[in-house]
Formats: structure tokens, sequence, C-alpha cells
């Protein structure tokens, strides 16, 4: 039985080896990560990340061909092929502070491989990285003594996370990129045949190392790209009383443009997409194109403005002070069907709440452990019942499109409300006609709002 590892347990880490454990089981598929925590619940019953399916793969796995250990050096003497899923942050602290990727894990990892293994091995860089990175990591994992070569495949992942296993299991495309050599293309064909066994052979690319490296930031790039257009948009509907839904509509049904990622909201959240642009920036600087950097920084400074300008809304419509008074804020999580808020705008939007004095209150169905996390140390509630978290609120604020939100009792929610009621829908999710027939004065992003005076 080949052996496959991947170093890193996290939301990529996890759910991808799951699903090659599911689709191959002639392969034996190790997950290993310096967390011991996040192992053992990998190994109990409250898996370390909620997905929709996610329990049902690993319950069918795990014991078969699926572990989950924290033996780091023994997992990669045993593995033939190596995925490497470790986390890379933006960079903290000295050059590039605050734009380049940190490179440290990957870094100690390739170390940790050369360290621990006796033989050749594949290496696939699963994170998103810089481009030439692979070349950094071939150098250091072939600078042993002993004379045993690696070959570095790029083979970014482009799951989207509440619909991870979805796109695992049907991906628009595989990616892979890997050397122009006879070893390189050696290492190339043994990743297809494990993806072969449930991607058609159309599906999957096969590119140079660089053009994934770079094509993996690309696509960030583009996607969130488009969100931050839509947004900008949305900000002139509010001026003109256009409809940013119309407007969306309208554009997205011309087929060159297409329909997706076109939903105006309170600014795109997530773990990567800021990231992965600043990233892209901090590259297109390294190599002397300003203007290049400066076009793809602007999708950053039009998300954050987003935000803000979603939190001076409530100010200025709610008579220009929120002190002491009660705001809800509906979800957490930086998107719907996860509990993950890295980077998720209702962080800040609570945050600069808070700096404006108001009684900030919390509620969401997964995400509340992370929100404990995010604002350690703040004076906020937290609260899974949304109908207990609205009781004697001044305004409701949705931040996460979860579909639980959509079919609330508002009359209830507005008859335990102070008055006047205030909804701002940062998702553009519920009915805002009959919330103002309820009595609410409603707030959407991109369309005129709704008020009683
Ligand atoms: P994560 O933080 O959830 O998981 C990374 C894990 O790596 C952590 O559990 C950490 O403890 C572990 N780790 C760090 N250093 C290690 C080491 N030396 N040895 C063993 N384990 C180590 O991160 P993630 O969201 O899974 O993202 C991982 C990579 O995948 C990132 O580069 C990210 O950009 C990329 N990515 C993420 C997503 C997503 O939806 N989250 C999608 C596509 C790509
Ligand atoms: C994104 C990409 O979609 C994945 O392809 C990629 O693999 C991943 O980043 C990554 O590299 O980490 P993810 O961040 O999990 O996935 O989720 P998205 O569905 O892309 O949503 C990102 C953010 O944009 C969320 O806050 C979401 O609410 C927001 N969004 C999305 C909008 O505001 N409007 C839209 O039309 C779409």
């Amino acid at each position: 039985m080949n052996s496959i590892l991947c170093i890193g347990a996290g939301y990529v880490g996890g759910p991808t080896m799951a699903v090659i454990a599911d689709q191959c089981p002639h392969l034996r598929v190790c997950v290993v990560d310096i967390n011991a925590d996040r192992i053992s619940a990998w190994n109990s019953d409250s898996l370390p990340i909620y997905e929709p399916e996610l329990d049902e793969v690993v319950k069918r796995t795990r014991g078969r061909n699926l572990f989950f250990s924290t033996d780091i050096d023994g997992e990669i003497r045993k593995a033939d092929i190596i995925f490497v899923s470790v986390n890379t942050p933006t960079k903290t602290f000295g050059h590039g502070a605050g734009m380049a990727s940190d490179l440290q894990y990957w870094e100690k990892t390739a170390r940790q491989i050369l360290a621990n293994s006796d033989r050749s091995k594949i290496i696939v860089e699963k994170s998103t990285l810089p481009v030439r990175t692979a070349a950094a990591m071939e150098r250091i994992l072939n600078s042993g003594e002993n004379g045993i070569q690696f070959q570095v495949l790029s083979n970014p992942e482009f799951l989207a996370e509440g619909t991870a296993i979805q796109d695992l299991i049907n991906p628009d495309r595989v990616l892979i990129g890997g050397q122009e050599t006879e070893q390189g293309r050696n290492a190339v064909q043994a990743l297809v045949d494990i993806y072969a066994n449930w991607v058609a052979d159309e599906k999957i690319l096969r590119t140079n190392v660089w053009s994934a490296e770079l094509s993996k930031l690309a696509a960030n790039a583009f996607l969130a790209q488009r969100i931050s257009s839509i947004n900008a948009i949305s900000a002139l509907c509010e001026a003109t009383e256009a409809d940013v839904d119309e407007v969306s509509r309208a554009i997205g049904l011309d087929s060159r443009i297409g329909p997706k990622f076109l939903k105006a909201s309170v600014g795109f959240g997530g773990s990567c997409f800021k990231k992965d642009i600043l990233n892209l920036v901090y590259l297109c600087g390294h190599y002397g194109l300003k203007e290049v950097a400066d076009y793809w920084h602007q999708v950053v400074a039009m998300n954050d403005f987003q935000t803000d300008r979603f939190v001076d809304n409530i100010l200025k419509q709610m008579f220009n002070t929120v002190a002491g008074k009660k705001i809800t804020l509906f979800g957490f999580a930086f998107k719907a069907n996860t509990g993950d808020t890295r980077e998720s705008p209702a962080i800040k939007v609570a945050k600069n709440l808070l700096t404006e004095q108001a009684c900030v209150w919390v509620s969401d169905p997964k995400a509340l452990n992370n929100a404990k996390q995010d604002l350690r140390d703040l004076a906020v509630h937290l609260e899974s019942d949304p109908y207990v978290a609205a009781t004697g609120s001044h305004a409701i604020a949705v931040m996460t499109e979860w579909q639980t939100y959509r079919t609330l009792d508002y009359q209830r929610i507005y008859d335990s409300m102070e008055k006047p009621a205030f909804i701002f829908d940062g998702r553009n999710i519920l009915n805002h006609r009959e919330l103002f027939n309820l009595g609410f004065n409603v707030f959407p992003i991109g369309k005129p709002g709704l008020t009683h005076f």
C-alpha cells in the first residue's frame, strides 16, 4: 500500500486527506500536526473544524486508511508522497512585514522532511505560496549529503470553506505544476494517478511549477476583485438609489461576466483573500512592477472601505451615537456553513462598535468558540440563541448569510427590541420590505434604506 502523508491538519489538510482516503481505499493516508490538541480533536467525535459532510467522510475512513498523528518524524519516514499544508500567514515582522508570506513553517517542514528521509520522495505544495517557493524548497531538500533527490510539485488547493467536501469531490480543475524533466514528469504522473481515482483526466491540468504557484494567487485575486468591484458599485447605488442586486443580476446575465461572486456584502473575509493579494502585491513590488502592485492593492483597500462604511452607516442612521446602545450581530463566521472567523468582517465591525461604546452582543450557530478568541479581553456578550441575543437591542446587524437568519420570527424579534428598531443587513439576505412593514428601519447594502422617519 502506498503511503501518503500530509503535514498540517488544518482547514485544508484535514478535509483534503479525508476525501483522498475516501476515494482511494488502497492508499494509506496520514495527517500530522505539531498541534497535539488539533490531532486529538481529529481523532475524537468532535472534529476541530465544522464543514458540511466532513463528519461522515471522516467516520467512514478514520482507522481504515486515514490516520491522524503527532509523530511527524516517524510518518515522514513511512511516506512516499508528502503534501505540505501548513499555514502561510502574512509576515508580521521584519522585511516585508504586513505584506509578504511568512514562510517559516513551510521551511521548518522542508528541513524536517530532509532530516527524516532515507529515500527519494515527492513533496507536494498544498499551501498557497509565493511564486518560485518550490525552487527554494528544492534547494533545501536537495542539500543533503546522502544524495537523495526530492521532486517538488505545486498542487494548490481551490476548495472554499463551507463547501469543501463537494469542492474536493467535484473540483472545477486540479492543477499540478512540475519540472519539465523526466523525474519531474514522473512525479507529476504519480500525483495524477491519485486524483485519477475520481477526477476526469480533462480536469487535471499539468503546468510548469511557477504557473501553478502563480495561478493560485491569481485565482484568489480575481475572485476577491469581483467582490470589491460589486462592493464599489454598492456604494454608488446607495448614493443614487440604484439597487445593487438589480445591477448585479443585470451585469451577471452577460455571459462574458457571469453571475457568480457578484454578491455585495459588508466585505470579504477568510484567511486567504487578503493574505494572498498582499502576497501578490509584495511580489509585484519585488519585481519592480509598482503599477501592478498598486492595482491589486486597491482590491484590499476597497474591502476595508466597505466594512468601515458599514459601521459609519450604523452610526449615522442611529442619530450619530451608539454609546450605551445594545447592538446585536447576527453571525460572526466569515461566511455561512463554517465556524471559521479568520479575517471575518464581523471582527472589525464588533471592534469599531465597541470603540463607539456600544454594548455588543454576538450570535452565531457555529462560530462562537472562535469569536470568544477573537474578542478576548473585550466586553462582548456571546449568545447562541438569536432571539435572546436580540432582546432589548436597538439594532441588529447581519454579518453572515446563515440560512437560519432568513427564517427567524422577526415579529417576535421586533416586539422584544428597543424602538425605533434598526436592521442593518450586511448580506442582503432578508426581506427588507416585510421587515419595514413590521416596523423596522431597514438598511441593506447598496439599496435605499427604508425608514419610518
Ligand atoms: P490552518 O492554520 O487551518 O492549518 C495549518 C496547520 O499546519 C495548523 O494546524 C498548524 O499547527 C500546522 N503546522 C504549522 N507548522 C507545522 C509544522 N512545522 N509541522 C506540522 N504542522 C504544522 O491553515 P489552512 O486554512 O488549512 O491553510 C493551509 C494552507 O492552505 C495555507 O497556505 C492557505 O493559504 C492554503 N489554503 C487554504 C484554504 C482554506 O480554505 N482555508 C483554501 C485553499 C488554500
Ligand atoms: C476562497 C476561494 O473561493 C477558494 O477557491 C480558495 O481556495 C480559498 O479562498 C483559499 O484560498 O483559501 P473561501 O475564502 O473559503 O474560499 O470562501 P469564499 O466563498 O471565496 O468567500 C470568501 C469571502 O467572500 C466570504 O467572506 C464571503 O462571504 C465573501 N463573498 C463571496 C462576498 O462577499 N460576495 C460574493 O459574491 C462571494
